[in-house]
């Protein structure tokens, strides 16, 4: 049985994890509330049966909510008492209130509270990883990043990530304290080279790249709802596997610091996506996937 432990490590600063992790924000359903809403159960054993397939990087978000669903609450319903080697990745910064309206301009003196209320939902006493998610520029993001060294210090959080970040974001943050990883959207069909570029860079730095919408790539929030390219559909093809997989696959290949957090509440696509992880891709098929896809 394939297992994320096919994917390899990297490391997290302090913290090591397989390359193949899951995201959370597809488990509570629309935060609109409209559509369907994937039962308690479903989304409970889909949790759990990542963990028994090996995944050790769980990312999630005190903002992920719908009506009736919260992704930390799930997550600690299923999975605690936590696997010692279980890091779970949560992001600061934005946030939504009661409603569910989007609260973007949260200054430092703020993310104190949203890592508590984090703790709170997740039942933990530190995080292991929390990532300040840029949406806004009001506010530099030495200063974010600041306040977040200032609780790491306290022993409150384990290591520091950004999200949402350009290059110079990223220098900003990285004067201030240790960055250990960057989340940001890419993926086949939503990258530029810019993106490209960050993404090596990150690697020559040693700091792991975390792309979201990986699967979903163009279709974004919407999911995977993009027609595939003919190009992700051959190679899918050639070598046996789903263009969901083909997709995860070509991040994976873009250098052992890219880290894979794929978000589904379906049990098979969630095997599916464990099992791309070790998918490998040869030359060709990767020119090919990067030709067949437009980078401005
Ligand atoms: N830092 C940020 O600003 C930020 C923003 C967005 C997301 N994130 C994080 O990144 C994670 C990944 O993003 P995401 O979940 O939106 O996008 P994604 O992983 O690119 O794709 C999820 C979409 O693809 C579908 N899917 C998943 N596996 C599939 C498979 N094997 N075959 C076919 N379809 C499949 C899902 O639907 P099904 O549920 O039907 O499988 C869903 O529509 C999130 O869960 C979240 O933790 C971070």
């Amino acid at each position: 049985m394939v297992t994320a432990a096919d994917s390899g490590t990297y490391a997290l600063g302090s913290l090591t994890v397989r390359r193949l992790g899951f995201g959370a924000m597809r488990l509570t359903g629309r935060w609109d509330s409209t559509g369907a809403v994937p039962s308690r159960d479903r989304a409970i054993a889909v949790l759990r049966r990542a963990v028994e397939l090996g995944v050790n990087h769980i990312d999630t978000a005190a903002f992920y909510f719908s009506a009736t669903r919260s992704a930390n609450e799930l997550i600690n319903t299923a999975l605690a008492p936590y696997p010692d080697d279980l890091v779970i990745a949560t992001k600061v910064g934005p946030g939504r209130d009661y409603a569910g309206r989007w609260l973007h301009d949260i200054g430092p003196d703020r993310l104190r509270a949203q890592v508590e209320e984090n703790l709170r939902q997740l039942g933990r006493d530190h995080l292991d990883l929390v990532n300040y998610r840029r949406t806004d520029s009001t506010h530099p993001v030495a200063d974010h990043v600041a306040a977040l060294a200032a609780l790491r210090e306290a022993g409150t959080i384990r290591e520091i990530g950004v999200s949402g970040v350009d290059r110079a974001e990223l220098a900003e943050a990285r004067a201030v304290a240790p960055v250990v990883c960057v989340q940001n959207r890419y993926g086949l069909g939503a990258r530029d080279a810019d993106e490209d570029a960050l993404v090596t860079h990150c690697g020559e730095q040693g700091i792991a790249y975390v792309p979201f919408f990986a699967i979903a790539g163009p279709g974004g929030r919407a999911g995977a709802t993009v027609t595939d390219t003919p190009g992700v559909r051959e190679v899918a093809d050639a070598v046996g596997a789903t263009p969901a997989q083909v997709r995860l696959a070509w991040t994976l290949h873009r250098g052992p610091q890219v880290l894979a957090i794929p978000g589904t509440s379906d049990p098979d696509h969630l095997t599916a996506n464990v099992a791309a992880g070790a998918l490998r891709l040869s030359a060709a098929q990767l020119s090919r996937l990067d030709g067949s896809d437009e980078v401005d």
